[in-house]
């Protein structure tokens, strides 16, 4: 099938960083997943810390196993948890509220040593499954939701994304930001069940299908490892189905986007 196309991805949310290098034509990792707890605090420069440590760490493993790319050359895309707009971080739920106004590529790119890509870490994801997974091929409307420290999301319709959806922040059932009750993290934070969980995000699901009439519905993030233990969502009519990457789809979107706008001399679309 030729040489891989490598691209880093390291996708930054609110409890973990996570990171491979990824081939870009298949979507399929080429290094061991590297992961780091997200710096207390979640401050850009921590963050941007991390993440290049991060970077050396998987650049050296590649060479270690002989994917042969000049460092600088390979491509780097870091997702982050939060609106990112020509490259600037716009909201910053569950980091630092330093990153808001934050030239997200100046600093993340001096952090790594070359120009990096970034983009909202649930759009990431939206990517990843529409080149490689469960949105590939598949006609109308496509709802993303990732699951973990907050609920991301990415709308795609007719293989396009649209970026920089922010449905886990809707005020729903008397919840001011629905996220709050209805992410990963709530297990944990309200010591609740999996099936307690589970009932929470069916009648979130439920109202997304009422105002918003997806096709489908793919579930990532770090619940979607467990899917087989929570869907069907009872009271949901679309089909819903865990993310082909599960909790690494967000790592494969930023890699897949980075070689893309590395190859394309980087335009502003998606926060490049
Ligand atoms: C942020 C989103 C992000 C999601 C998952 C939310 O709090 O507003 O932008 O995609 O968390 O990390």
């Amino acid at each position: 099938m030729g040489q891989p196309q490598t691209a880093i991805g390291i996708d930054v949310g609110g409890t973990g960083i996570k990171g491979a290098a990824v081939d870009t034509r298949t979507g399929e990792t080429l290094t061991d997943r590297h992961r780091v707890p997200t710096p207390a605090g979640g401050r850009p420069d921590d963050v941007a810390r991390e993440v290049g440590a991060m970077v050396s760490a998987i650049r050296a493993e590649a060479r270690r196993r002989g994917i042969a790319v000049p460092d600088d050359a390979v491509p780097v895309g870091v997702t982050l948890p939060g609106v990112v707009r020509d490259g600037v971080m716009r909201t910053a739920a569950n980091v630092d509220p330093d990153w808001i106004g934050t030239d997200a590529v100046a600093l993340l790119s001096e952090a790594v040593g070359s120009r990096c890509l970034v983009v909202n870490d649930a759009d990431a994801a939206g990517i990843a499954e529409t080149a490689f997974g469960e949105v590939r091929g598949m006609p109308g409307v496509t709802m993303v939701l990732t699951f973990g420290t907050g609920i991301g999301s990415a709308l795609v319709c007719e293989g396009v994304l649209v970026p920089n959806f922010e449905l886990g922040h809707l005020e729903l059932h008397g919840h001011p930001v629905i996220e709050r009750y209805t992410s990963a993290k709530v297990i944990e934070r309200e010591g609740i069940s999996l099936e307690e969980w589970a009932a929470r995000a069916a009648r979130y699901l439920a109202h997304l299908e009422k105002v918003m009439n997806p096709d489908r519905f793919v579930i990532g993030g770090s619940i979607s490892k467990a899917s087989d233990q929570y869907l069907p969502f009872p009271g949901v009519t679309a089909p819903v189905v865990p993310a082909s990457f599960r909790n690494n789809a967000g790592i494969v979107g930023a890699a897949r986007l980075a070689y893309e706008a590395a190859r394309c001399g980087y335009p502003a679309s998606t926060g490049a």
